[in-house]
């Protein structure tokens, strides 16, 4: 292995920043830090050029996730890639909250819709793995990935499924009708002229990010999915878009919930809406 001068990979390394500064990259220090322990283990002239290749993708806005191929999650790590979502760490706030409620009963149901690689999910089964938790997910490269942090993180999980099914299909949460505990969700919310940053508008994919005209087709269809999903008293946590919590709220009042509440999340947005499913019976 021929080793590189210090001089050398300070110069690399500098100019990484420099360009990551100008290419508009928001935390700028931490991906650094992120591609530096994941191409620079060894200084070698081989590792170098892996860091400057990661470096010109992160510049092209390429999610870090994607580059560097996992992510931390709540005390998990994560294989990710591109064609999934990467976990936002904002999310953290949903999980956070429902492994801290009361309601949820010791060894509870818990449904996790539109899980992607799963981070939600898991991160629930972390924290409370005496529960029994169904990920749910459509995409095939998604379950691919969720089955692997499954097997990856198995020693630190309690019961986790995986249920490949499209939420938009008839009859397909029925196995669960009536008896689950807890349904939470971070589906795709975002309406089509809302601008995003490029990571999320042009390198993760689409159908993880935008649902119809105003980015609530299927948070719509979850509510219908989980009043039917959830037990008389059961909650449903769902994260949404920061412009959505009135209409969010509004259309769970229309499907038999109650106790509705948005919360912020980590980054102190107003994201994140619990409810609880009314005692009433036959409502959907
Ligand atoms: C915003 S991503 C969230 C992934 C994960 N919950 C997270 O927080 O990282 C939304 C996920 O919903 C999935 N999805 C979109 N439409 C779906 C559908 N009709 N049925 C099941 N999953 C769907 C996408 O494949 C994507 O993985």
């Amino acid at each position: 292995m021929v080793p590189v001068t210090a001089q050398r990979t300070r110069s690399v390394h500098d100019a990484a920043r420099a360009r990551l500064t100008e290419a508009g990259v928001w935390d700028v220090e931490g991906d650094l830090a992120a591609l530096r322990e994941r191409f620079l283990a060894v200084e070698t002239p081989a590792a170098l050029a892996r860091f400057e290749t990661a470096v010109a993708e992160r510049c092209r806005r390429i999610p870090l996730g994607h580059i560097t191929g996992s992510t931390e999650f709540d005390g998990l790590e994560l294989v990710v890639g591109s064609g999934v979502f990467v976990p936002r760490r904002e999310s953290t706030t949903l999980v956070a909250r429902v492994a801290e409620d009361t309601t949820l009963p010791y060894r509870g149901t818990v449904l996790d819709l539109c899980s992607g690689v799963g981070a939600l999910g898991l991160a629930l089964s972390r924290r409370r793995p005496d529960a029994a938790v169904t990920c749910v997910e459509r995409d095939d490269t998604c379950l691919q990935y969720l089955r692997r942090n499954v097997a990856r993180n198995e020693a630190v999980l309690g019961g986790v499924t995986v249920l490949a099914a499209d939420l938009t299909a008839p009859g397909c949460l029925d196995a669960y009708r009536g008896r689950t505990d807890l349904v939470m969700a971070n589906p795709p919310y975002v309406a089509p002229d809302v601008r995003l940053l490029p990571e999320w508008s042009e390198h993760q994919p689409r159908a993880a990010v935008y649902s119809g005209a105003d980015g609530l087709d299927l948070i719509r269809r979850i509510a219908v999915l989980a009043a039917a999903a959830l037990r008389p008293g059961g909650r449903l946590a769902l994260e949404h878009d920061r412009a959505q919590p009135e209409q969010v709220r509004e259309l769970l009042h229309g499907h038999a919930f109650e106790e509705i509440t948005t919360c912020v999340d980590t980054a102190g947005e107003p994201r994140i809406t619990v409810a609880r499913r009314t005692d009433q019976e036959g409502t959907t």
